[in-house]
């Protein structure tokens, strides 16, 4: 029999990103307790072998779950427990405005951190593309990157530029469908100029600052690669069926941007490469409650893997271009 004391600091990190202590192991499982900072966002992680059961003590959150039949987020908050079966892939944030704390079990035990495997691009990027650094920036990295906040995108390119020098590839996965409670629009009588002016904000205006401010950091000689993530249906010559005004309009003025800066970064960087890519439907938070039956949904590891294919793929003489997930141009 045995008997624990919840630890006054964390024993260790999780893969994801929770600050772990230790609670109780067993032959057939282990007990640990997690928290999330306020404002972190923990990496898209699936567990190969290991079932977890979680319970929340405290704090506010949100947790993306998505297996071979279907996806959701659901809230966290005291009293919400949840499973993760294995296989599942799954990403949580801190949305509240103190720790987020829960109790997790794992069956079997936990058995090293080789069992979970990432789910993202920057995972693809380190992998096998030959870059010799990737570095991550967002909303809660140090620096913090805010797509809505000019300074600080330039004091994250500033820092770059002091801390690394030249980079050869940017990229931009950035993004947003739904705005808080607005729903993407079925009709003209649904928009909202409040709405159009957000998405406008974060799908175009933001990329556009982040062109401006590292554009410059790509090295003047070889080849190099700007890429942001459009979407098929900013295509005004692919548009069949309408709707979704907002969010179509603002990723058609992402690719006008795009083509734009491609044009004067060419002057100046010929073996440079700035386009827009449609990553294809993928399973993230973004497309819950959209990504139709029928549609080829990605799991968000296929899709990043996709992804990395045709960056390694693009000659100079793409620059400018809007490209599908296979490398296949998509018409404006
Ligand atoms: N999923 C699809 O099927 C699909 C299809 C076509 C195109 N796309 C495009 O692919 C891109 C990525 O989408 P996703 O599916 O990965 O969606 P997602 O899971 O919702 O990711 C969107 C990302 O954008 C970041 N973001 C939003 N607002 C920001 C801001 N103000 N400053 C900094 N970062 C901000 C979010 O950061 P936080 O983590 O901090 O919230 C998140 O990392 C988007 O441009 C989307 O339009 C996706």
């Amino acid at each position: 029999m045995k008997q624990t004391r919840l630890p006054e600091k964390p024993d260790a990190k999780s893969p994801a990103g929770a600050d772990i202590r230790f609670i109780m192991d067993g032959p057939t499982g282990n007990m640990i307790h997690s928290t999330v900072p306020v404002g972190q966002t923990n990496r898209a992680t699936r567990h190969r072998t290991v079932h977890e059961f979680w319970h929340v003590l405290s704090g506010h959150g949100q947790i993306w779950r998505s297996d071979d039949s279907s996806q959701r987020v659901v809230d966290l908050e005291a009293g919400v427990s949840i499973d993760i079966p294995a296989g599942t892939a799954f990403q949580y944030r801190n949305t509240g405005e103190s720790v987020l704390q829960f109790i997790c079990i794992s069956m079997p035990p936990w058995p090293g951190d080789d069992e979970a495997e990432f789910v993202d691009m920057r995972d693809h990027l380190e992998a096998g593309s030959g870059y010799d650094k990737v570095i991550a920036l967002h909303r809660t990295s140090s620096p913090p990157l805010d797509l809505l906040n000019e300074r600080m995108i330039q004091a994250c390119a500033d820092r770059v530029r002091e801390e690394e020098g030249d980079v050869r590839l940017l990229f931009d996965a950035t993004g947003a469908l739904t705005l808080g409670s607005a729903r993407p629009e079925k009709s003209l009588r649904e928009l909202d100029p409040e709405v159009l002016a957000r998405s406008y904000a974060i799908n175009a205006i933001g990329p556009a600052l982040l062109m401006k401010h590292f554009l410059p950091l790509l090295p003047k000689e070889g080849r190099s690669v700007f890429a942001t993530l459009s979407a098929r249906v900013g295509s005004i010559g692919d548009n069949g069926l309408g709707g979704w005004f907002a969010y179509r309009a603002a990723k058609a003025g992402l690719n006008q941007l795009v083509r734009t800066a491609s044009i004067e970064l060419a002057r100046k960087n010929p073996a440079a490469i700035c386009i827009a890519l449609h990553p294809g439907t993928v399973k993230t938070p973004l497309t819950e409650n959209f990504a139709k039956t029928g549609l080829d949904v990605q799991e968000p590891a296929v899709a990043a893997e996709r992804l990395v294919n045709v960056l390694t793929s693009l000659t100079p003489a793409d620059t400018g271009g809007f490209f599908d997930q296979t490398g296949r141009p998509i018409p404006w």
